[in-house]
């Protein structure tokens, strides 16, 4: 069964202080290899405005304002608190000089015009969202024309060997290290989400239907991660 937004917001909070720690040692650092492609993909220039929707604690945020400069800007936007704190606090040290903007909102209902960005990420928050479409249909509004989105996240492969040594992994290693945390029921959130998010083909059909006539999705590490690149005509 789904979890109630309000639900998911708390969890956020409530693991803001190791969030960073574990997804640094169970990806064992690879999650910021794929943060970084998906900035690729999204082509951001120096001097850009950039989104990054449920920011969290700010990795790709503070990717893009690399990418976009301290001639660009970047919004980084959640509706966990605490994740933002971190984000602000990391944002300041790393990068004194940029224009970055951490605000609490929701994903669902973006607080911008249309048409306000010329790039932007969701890093591990389509899963998380409790409206794929909507989510979709807000970040194709608050794109200028001809501009694209990159959105990265977990997913569960289609070839069984893999999946099997996902299903492997996560209680073996995912969950153990959470609870060691106290954080065991936390953690354990992440195989249903991944049971229900779409493939990468459904997440296809979802982007067209919410506007991105150009929507291609990329598997990475056997479709155990995958990177949706959508373009807004
Ligand atoms: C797994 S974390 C990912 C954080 C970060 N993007 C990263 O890659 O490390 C998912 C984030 O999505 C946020 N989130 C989930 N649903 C949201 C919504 N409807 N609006 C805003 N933020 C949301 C959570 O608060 C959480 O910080």
């Amino acid at each position: 069964m789904a979890i109630a937004a309000s639900e998911i917001q708390a969890l956020f909070n409530r693991i803001a202080p190791v969030y960073d720690t574990l997804n640094q040692e169970l990806s064992f650092g690879l999650h910021q290899v794929w943060k970084r492609m998906a900035v690729k993909w999204t082509e951001a220039q120096p001097g850009e405005t950039a989104l990054d929707v449920c920011c969290g604690s700010g990795d790709l945020a503070l990717l893009l304002a690399q990418a976009v400069g301290q001639a660009g800007s970047v919004v980084g936007l959640d509706f966990a608190p605490a994740q933002l704190a971190i984000a602000q606090e990391r944002g300041r040290d790393r990068y004194p000089g940029h224009d970055l903007t951490w605000l609490e909102g929701d994903a669902l209902a973006l607080p911008f015009a249309d048409a306000t960005f010329d790039c932007a990420t969701m890093g591990y928050g389509l899963r998380n969202v409790v409206d794929i479409p909507q989510a979709l249909r807000e970040l194709h509004r608050v794109l200028k024309p001809g501009t694209k989105a990159a959105i990265l996240d977990f997913h569960r492969p289609l070839n069984p060997t893999i999946q099997a040594l996902q299903t492997w992994y996560l209680d073996t290693i995912v969950v153990p290290a959470a609870d060691r945390l106290g954080l065991q029921q936390d953690y354990a959130y992440i195989m249903p989400s991944l049971e229900r998010f779409p493939q990468g083909p459904e997440q296809v059909t979802l982007a067209r239907t919410a506007g991105f006539e150009n929507a291609i999705h990329y598997p990475i590490m056997g479709g155990l991660m995958g990177v949706l690149v959508v373009t807004k005509d």
